[in-house]
């Protein structure tokens, strides 16, 4: 066919492309028109299935009348070419830099490699966090190298995959710690950690209540009463010092150790096991991921054999599959819900996973040699310049990996001679600054700042190469500034995977199988209830890796950071309009760091009122882990009210609960629509009944897909609001994040929201201080933000609306379609459901064998991410398909739960339900090969619908057993025997 007949259409064929027709391509067509999936005559399609005769009816009959509002009122929608170049220009408002300044963010290479096939690979960053494993074993065994990676650089015995950022993972050694020891009231931390980690402890202890000392551990350890010491291997100015005596001391006193280290300084240095630490925690940042105006960056934390069950966060482990043979799967899954209640100990649940896997991808790529040239080059060019200071200029460090503190006349003059001269270095006080180096920086850039900072030498480009050339490791630097007895002396990185994918093609082919055997967005839909898997487009993605945004150092000066602050700006007050209300912090990096931002704001408006005792919390027992647990961590006591036999909350309950807790109530968190995917007509009641109380209203807004341009939740009732930007605000999932969880309050609240862990106030703990930081860096994780920016600028208030209108069509017309098969649990006014809908199968369970589990896993033979499995009830699947999903989609898992449905009447008659396909989901393409004695066909377990034939997805493993590797943990990566596919079928 010719374009020339290809525009001339026939008349059929132009009424369904009616939403290309009018355009003449992107950069005129509406972005709200390609980010919404259904067309024109597929949503009249859906509203004739679901009864009604226009979204907006739908809309008026599925949303309480007393909280639909007028819509937001935010600028009209911008092109994709109009916002790019608006983003441009806002990039070109920042001013890059050499950045030398360091304090947890040094400058690093991306491998192109690693950029083009993980980061700008919608195969890796649509991904869902890895709960499916049979469909997650790709980014599964990139998060079990990261493990291996920091296992090996620490010599701890076990390392989670990830945590949210540097100063976060260090408070959660603290609490680990706390928990773990149960003597001792009081935590000792290096008067050299960062200021920014001190900052974040401080808040944690004043939530928590324990005592916090600073102290200059590498003078030993005095005092008592200690559970536990944090030592900072190297220091804040760089100096790495020998913590013999305080670990010793530690010991003595019963308390643990944890230390906080440099992944590539620990190419040359000893491990911290063999200084005795009983955890080891800090940033993978420097492993390939830019600087991102202070995050994403993906936090570790390892620790000991005797603390494996205690360690917060994710941990990947191995496992065995249906058939005997090895896959990964996230280990000790029920105890990652850490986040239990009155039980919780952490709330952590979106980390850093996409960012963990460029890290450890990092180290897959350049392997132990590569690493440590890197770690040696810059050793040494950090040595040539402290070697080079003349004259009034004097390095104090004596033992230093990267960083070197520069003793200078006057500070500001100093730093302004460098950023004169290109270069960003730190300021530590007046007389100090800091110059830190990373893998970029060149002989070139050392003599530069020698230059600006006065000194007369220079170092020789042509020695220092020379010095370089064909060694590596401590080995390759004449003098190394590292005391003897804390040089490296045990080898890493050995496992085969770090030392195989050297050459580019390798690697790409690495990613590319990696990505194959997992099941993200680019493939299917994803239609987790609560998780809103909708499209992450392109053009929202495009400015992320832009050096204009992604090269800027955190603490870079302001006039090199407007474009930044303007973004951020911008954000938030498209935001507060959406939510209606005063003020919204971008800092929380997680929907879990937003509640606890949320909650401490709360805790610290009732403390200001002179009402400390409102420390109880209303939490309805249909929430979501993270509600209560970060509850915990703000210091509050939770009590939970029981949910009515419509999923709404009990109202009987409610009443009786506030009455018994009137004086000391904080107030409630209540999720909207709730996570029973439905819209309670009674909330503003609840709200009322809260606030009469002299309690403060928390409304969880994972769920604002059901909400945007429709309610506002800062005018229905609440008072504060975490939003989900990895959710509603199409931040890709990344495999387990990155997130932002932006807090949302009102006006009353402002003095409480996140403030700057840099601030000498959060640091130096001031009792007055309201504004406690959440996050390691004042923007969290910035570096992410032009992604939910450029979203909201291109479907401007009509498309946001649009959207929200077609995701509750979405789920009508799932719900409608599969009623006769399988019914849903709750439903609100005139019968509707919100955004999602719970799908249950617990008659079906009782009737047959057949779980919810076997259905979900089922749906991987049909090539689908299965619904979210037992959340908030167990024995059902909520399912949440999105606007983005179009009608084809929707039939087509409409037709796998049918077919399903089929398979499942047959048990009894075709079939028991142990010879089911079923019960034997999924299957492999081997298990189909050899030997096939089930009572279905090969056909009927690979290709269960025609459609399928075309497109077929295999999953590498078959169905994992879970209690298995629970009962085995093992956290590294398995010897590539274990994958040998002739000695695993011989042991099955
Ligand atoms: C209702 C609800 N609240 C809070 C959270 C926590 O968000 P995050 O995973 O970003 O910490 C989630 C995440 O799944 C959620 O569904």
């Amino acid at each position: 066919m010719t374009f020339e007949n290809r525009t001339a259409a026939p008349e059929a064929v132009t009424a369904a492309l009616s939403h290309v027709t009018s355009f003449t391509g992107d950069s005129e067509r509406p972005f709200a028109d390609r980010h919404i999936g259904p067309r024109a005559h597929e949503t009249a399609a859906m509203l004739e299935t679901v009864g009604f005769d226009s979204l907006e009816a739908l809309a008026r009959a599925a949303v309480p009348e007393n909280i639909q509002d007028g819509g937001v009122q935010t600028p009209a929608a911008l092109s994709e070419v109009e916002m790019l170049a608006h983003l441009r220009e806002l990039a070109a408002k920042n001013v890059q830099k050499t950045q030398m300044i360091g304090r947890g963010y040094y400058d690093t290479i991306t491998p192109t490699v690693i950029r083009r096939n993980l980061v700008e690979n919608p195969a890796w960053y649509t991904a869902y966090t890895p709960y499916q494993p049979e469909i997650s074993q790709g980014r599964l065994e990139g998060l079990l190298n990261f493990q291996q990676m920091v296992q090996d650089l620490t010599g701890l015995d076990i390392a989670n995959a990830s945590l949210l950022d540097e100063a976060t993972a260090v408070a959660e050694a603290v609490l680990l710690m706390r928990r773990a020891n149960k003597k001792g009231s009081s935590v000792v931390l290096d008067s050299e950690l960062h200021p920014q980690t001190i900052a974040i402890i401080r808040a944690r202890a004043k939530a928590m209540d324990f005592q916090v000392q600073i102290a200059d551990l590498s003078q030993g350890l005095i005092g008592e009463d200690v559970f536990g010491i944090v030592c900072a291997q190297p220091g804040t100015s760089g100096a790495v010092r020998d913590f013999t005596d305080a670990v010793r001391g530690a010991k003595e006193r019963s308390a643990m150790v944890t230390f906080v280290c440099d992944l590539l300084a620990l190419t040359m240095l000893r491990t911290p096991a063999q200084q005795g630490a009983d955890i080891a925690v800090g940033s993978a940042q420097r492993f390939g991921v830019p600087l991102f105006f202070g995050g994403p960056h993906a936090g570790f934390m390892a620790v000991t054999e005797k603390l494996k069950r205690q360690i917060p966060g994710r941990l990947v482990g191995v496992s065995k599959d249906a058939d005997g043979k090895p896959g990964y799967r996230l280990a000790l899954q029920t105890r990652e819900q850490h986040i239990r209640r009155e039980k919780a100990t952490s709330n952590i649940c979106t980390a850093q996973a996409l960012l963990a896997n460029v890290a450890s991808m990092y180290a897959v790529y350049h392997g132990p040699v590569g690493l440590a040239k890197i770690a040696s080059r810059i050793h040494r060019l950090a040595v040539a310049f402290a070697d080079k200071l003349d004259g009034s200029l004097e390095s104090v460090s004596e033992s230093f990996f990267d960083t070197v503190a520069v003793r200078v006349p006057d500070a500001d003059a100093a730093v302004a001679a460098a950023c004169e001269a290109g270069i960003n270095i730190l300021r530590i006080d007046d007389t100090h600054v800091g110059v830190s180096f990373g893998e970029p920086h060149t002989v070139a850039d050392a003599n530069t700042l020698l230059e600006a900072l006065g000194a007369t030498g220079r170092i020789d480009a042509e020695e220092f190469e020379a010095a370089g050339t064909g060694a590596f490791g401590p080995a390759a630097v004449p003098a190394p500034r590292v005391p003897e007895a804390l040089q490296r002396n045990t080898h890493f990185l050995t496992h085969p995977v770090f030392n195989t994918y050297g050459s580019e093609t390798l690697m790409m082919r690495y990613l590319r199988t990696l990505a194959d055997r997992d099941l993200a967005l680019d493939r299917t839909m994803i239609p987790l209830g609560s998780c809103t898997m909708k499209l992450n487009a392109a053009a929202e993605m495009e400015a992320i890796t832009w050096p204009g945004f992604a090269s800027i150092h955190p603490l870079a000066p302001e006039d090199q950071t407007a474009g930044w602050r303007e973004l951020i700006d911008n954000i938030e007050e498209l935001l507060a309009e959406v939510t209606g209300y005063d003020v919204v912090s971008i800092q929380p990096n997680a929907g879990s760091q937003g509640e606890l931002a949320g909650l401490l704001a709360i805790r610290g408006y009732h403390v200001s009122n002179g009402q400390p005792e409102r420390t109880v919390m209303l939490v309805p027992s249909s929430a979501h882990g993270t509600n209560a647990a970060s509850a915990i961590l703000a210091g509050l006591k939770v009590v939970v009210v029981k949910s009515a036999e419509d999923g709404s909350i009990d109202l009987e309950d409610l009443d009786a609960k506030i009455e018994k807790y009137r004086d000391v109530l904080a107030g409630i968190m209540i999720t909207y629509p709730s996570t029973h995917g439905v819209y309670e007509a009674d909330v503003r009641r609840v709200c009322s009944c809260i606030h009469d109380a002299g309690g403060q209203v928390y409304i969880d807004g994972a769920n604002m897909n059901a909400l945007v341009g429709v309610a506002k939740p800062g005018q229905f009732g609440g008072d504060v609001s975490h939003l989900n930007l990895h959710k509603t605000f199409t931040i890709p999932h990344g495999g387990g994040g990155p997130g932002v969880g932006p807090v949302a309050a009102r006006e009353h609240l402002r003095p409480f929201m996140p403030g700057d862990s840099s601030d000498s106030r959060a640091v130096s703990g001031e009792e007055d201080y309201t504004s406690l930081p959440i996050s390691q860096a004042k923007y969290g994780s910035a570096g992410v933000l032009p992604i939910s920016y450029a979203y909201l600028k291109m479907m401007g208030p009509d498309g946001l609306r649009e959207a929200t209108y077609s995701a509750l069509l979405g789920a009508n017309y799932i719900a409608k379609s599969l009623s006769e098969d399988f019914p849903t649990l709750y439903t609100g006014e005139n019968g509707l459901v919100a955004h999602e809908c719970i799908l249950d199968l617990r008659a079906i369970t009782a009737e047959t064998g057949v779980t919810a589990e076997d259905v979900a896993k089922r749906l991987i033979d049909f090539g689908f991410h299965a619904p979210t499995l037992a959340f908030p009830v167990a024995g059902t699947l909520m399912v949440e398909p999105t606007e983005s999903e179009d009608k084809g989609e929707l039939d087509r898992f409409i037709e796998a739960m049918k077919t399903i449905r089929e398979e499942i009447r047959a048990i009894g008659s075709e079939y028991t339900y142990e010879e089911s396909p079923l019960k034997n989901a999924p299957h492999t393409a081997t298990c189909v090969m050899d030997g096939w004695d089930q009572k279905y066909s090969r056909e009927t377990a690979v290709f269960p619908v025609p459609g399928l034939k075309l497109t077929k997805y295999f999953p590498p493993v078959r169905r994992i057993d879970g209690a298995y590797g629970d009962r085995n943990l093992v956290c590294e990566c398995p010897p590539p025997e274990a994958f040998d596919i002739e000695s695993a079928d011989a042991e099955a």
